[in-house]
């Protein structure tokens, strides 16, 4: 008797929105009990150093030494991807972004903002869309030297990948 709501469980849990919801929370859990590595980067290249895209970041302003408000001087890789915990591999997730994101637009610009609080504030950024619908990094690449949103071109292209129809308008 007790079999059938046992797998019905087991397949409400297998679906992708409600395990989802489960990764969010399990993430922010992990970031309220803050367990930073230590170990900065180095820690996380270990694993991550031969990923290009990975390291890309060094050649962009957020994987800089040169200013005391970037990321490298602070928690390093952990400021924008939370604790790393228990993290080592699929065990236990860490904040993800873009395409790959793990939790809700307004997580992930909320760590963001912590630096750029006075982004949300300014004329274009503020005006056309909802942060907490939009995510920062639908727009933005963090992990490359040359953001293409910054670019002339790259803007319309990011902007049509979600505005198709309005590509001639904005033109
Ligand atoms: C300023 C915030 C920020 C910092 C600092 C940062 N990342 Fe990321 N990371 C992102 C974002 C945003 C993405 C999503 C892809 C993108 O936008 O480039 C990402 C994606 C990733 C991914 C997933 C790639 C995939 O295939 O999905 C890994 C792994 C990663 N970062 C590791 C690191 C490591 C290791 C460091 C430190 C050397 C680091 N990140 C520092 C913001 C950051
Ligand atoms: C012992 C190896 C190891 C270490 C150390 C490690 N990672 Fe990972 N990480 C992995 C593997 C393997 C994956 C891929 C899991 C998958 O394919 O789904 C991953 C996935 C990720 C992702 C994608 C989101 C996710 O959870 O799947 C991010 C972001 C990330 N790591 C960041 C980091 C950061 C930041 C550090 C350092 C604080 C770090 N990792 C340390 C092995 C490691
Ligand atoms: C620890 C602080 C910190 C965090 C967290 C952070 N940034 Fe930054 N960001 C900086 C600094 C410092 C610079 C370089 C100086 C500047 O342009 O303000 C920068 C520059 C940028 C730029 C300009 C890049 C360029 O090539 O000129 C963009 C876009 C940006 N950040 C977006 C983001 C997004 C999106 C996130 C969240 C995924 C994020 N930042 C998280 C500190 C941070
Ligand atoms: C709809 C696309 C889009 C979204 C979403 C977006 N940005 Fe931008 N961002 C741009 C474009 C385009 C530029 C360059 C033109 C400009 O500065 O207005 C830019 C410029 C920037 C810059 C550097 C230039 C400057 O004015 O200092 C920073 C930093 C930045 N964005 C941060 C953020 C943060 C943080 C978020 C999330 C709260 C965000 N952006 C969301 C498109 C976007
Ligand atoms: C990830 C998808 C996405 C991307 C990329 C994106 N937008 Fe949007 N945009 C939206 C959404 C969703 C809305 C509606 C927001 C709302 O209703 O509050 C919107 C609204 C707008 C509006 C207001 C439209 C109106 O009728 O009020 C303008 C203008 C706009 N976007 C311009 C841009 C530009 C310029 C870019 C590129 C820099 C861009 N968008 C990139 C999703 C996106």
């Amino acid at each position: 008797m007790t079999r059938i709501p046992t797998l019905l469980l087991l397949l409400l849990c297998a679906t992708p929105s409600l395990a989802s919801d489960d990764v969010q929370a399990q993430l922010i859990d992990k970031f309220q009990q803050g367990q930073y590595s230590g170990k900065g980067a180095d820690g996380c290249l270990m694993c991550h150093g031969r990923d290009e895209q990975v390291t890309a970041l060094f050649a962009s302003p957020h994987g800089s030494l040169d200013t005391s408000a970037s990321p490298m001087a602070k928690l390093q890789c952990e400021t924008c991807h939370g604790p790393q915990g228990k993290h080592r591999g699929k065990n236990e997730p860490m904040i993800n972004f873009g395409d790959e994101a793990n939790v809700s637009a307004e997580l992930q610009n909320s760590v963001c903002l912590s630096c750029h609080e006075d982004t949300e504030r300014r004329d274009w950024h503020g005006s056309r869309h909802d942060f907490s619908e939009v995510a920062c990094t639908d727009c933005h690449q963090i992990h490359t030297a040359d953001d293409p949103v910054l670019s002339p071109a790259g803007e319309i292209a990011t902007c049509t990948s979600c505005h198709s129809s309005e590509a001639a308008d904005m033109m």
